[in-house]
């Protein structure tokens, strides 16, 4: 596995200082799917870099992710938002699709606060809900796409660090609180929130019925292609992490329609009733979070203001 090494992080940051404004940031912000309008309600002197100016930052070529970071303030603080994210399904490695979140820390960014879009595996969960992260199942972390296999880089972090509580209790306490008193999104039934598992795939494929079955059965609430590594880095260097997803589409793990049966059942002249299925497909997910978004900015600001 290729190491970025720290030097590459060093000058990512330097350049970056010769571009902020003033304050630099202690909030970092990343949008996810159909989130990246968020940066637009920034305030104050906003300053807009493209990720190609910086560094060794990668290009980012997801769909409706426009690849910049902006500075400004955010209720009154000093943010950055990332406007666009890397993912490994784009055949980037874990520790390149997280390399943005290192060189937010050395900017002096002290708590990441990460959006996606992911679909909805507790049966619980329907469109449009909001879920806090709560706990992650990693299944390529554990089989090796961890982004912080190879040598250890001390600057940032201890070898074998602790991953337990990676999504910082304080801040998804803030997260409910604002929740549970902000009138305009509780009551008037703008969005449920929910606290759960997001089991993280590497796509870009979105999952088999079985593999959502096995998903479910593990824990998982939610499950998307992001987040994950990006919270991982953000913990090892000492970062508070707050993430959560907005459900774009229900994941009902049904059980295969047996050809089997149809078979017997068409060879004895019957037709069996067929179930209308939906499939997760990415002009759903980007709808659901379009239509969602000016809540989940409302959400973030309210957010931001208490940490
Ligand atoms: Cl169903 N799967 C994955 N992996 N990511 C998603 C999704 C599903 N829906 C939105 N993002």
């Amino acid at each position: 596995m290729s190491q970025i090494p720290y030097d590459a992080y060093v000058q990512a940051a330097d350049y970056l200082r010769t571009r902020l404004p003033g304050a630099t940031p202690t909030i970092g912000i990343v949008c996810g799917s159909g989130l990246s309008s968020l940066a637009d309600t920034l305030e104050g002197d906003v300053v807009v870099v493209q990720y190609g100016d910086i560094p060794g930052f990668m290009q980012s070529t997801a769909i409706s992710h426009k690849g910049q970071l902006a500075f400004g303030t955010l209720s009154g603080k000093p943010v950055v938002c990332m406007q666009g994210r890397f993912h490994c399904y784009e055949g980037y490695s874990v520790q390149q699709a997280t390399f943005p979140v290192r060189v937010l820390r050395m900017l002096g960014v002290a708590a990441l606060v990460v959006t996606n879009a992911a679909g909805g595996i507790n049966p619980g969960y329907e469109v449009g809900d909001v879920a806090l992260i709560a706990d992650h199942l990693s299944l390529p972390g554990i089989a090796g796409a961890n982004a912080l296999i190879g040598p250890n880089i001390d600057e940032f972090g201890p070898r074998f660090p602790s991953i337990s509580d990676v999504y910082t209790p304080r801040l998804r306490k803030i997260a409910a609180k604002v929740y549970l008193t902000h009138t305009a999104l509780r009551e008037e039934r703008k969005f449920r929130l929910h606290e759960g598992v997001y089991a993280w795939c590497y796509g870009p494929c979105y999952e088999s019925r079985a593999e959502l079955r096995a998903l479910q059965a593990l824990g998982g609430d939610l499950v998307g292609m992001s987040t994950v590594p990006e919270a991982v880095v953000a913990k090892h260097c000492g970062m508070e992490v707050l993430a959560m997803s907005l459900v774009t589409n229900k994941c009902v793990a049904r059980r295969e329609p047996s050809m089997i049966e149809a078979a017997a059942a068409e060879l004895a002249g019957q037709s069996l009733v067929e179930v209308a299925e939906e499939f997760a497909n990415s002009d759903e997910v980007l709808a659901a979070a379009a239509a969602r978004t000016l809540d989940m900015q409302e959400f973030v600001r309210c957010i931001v203001k208490d940490i």
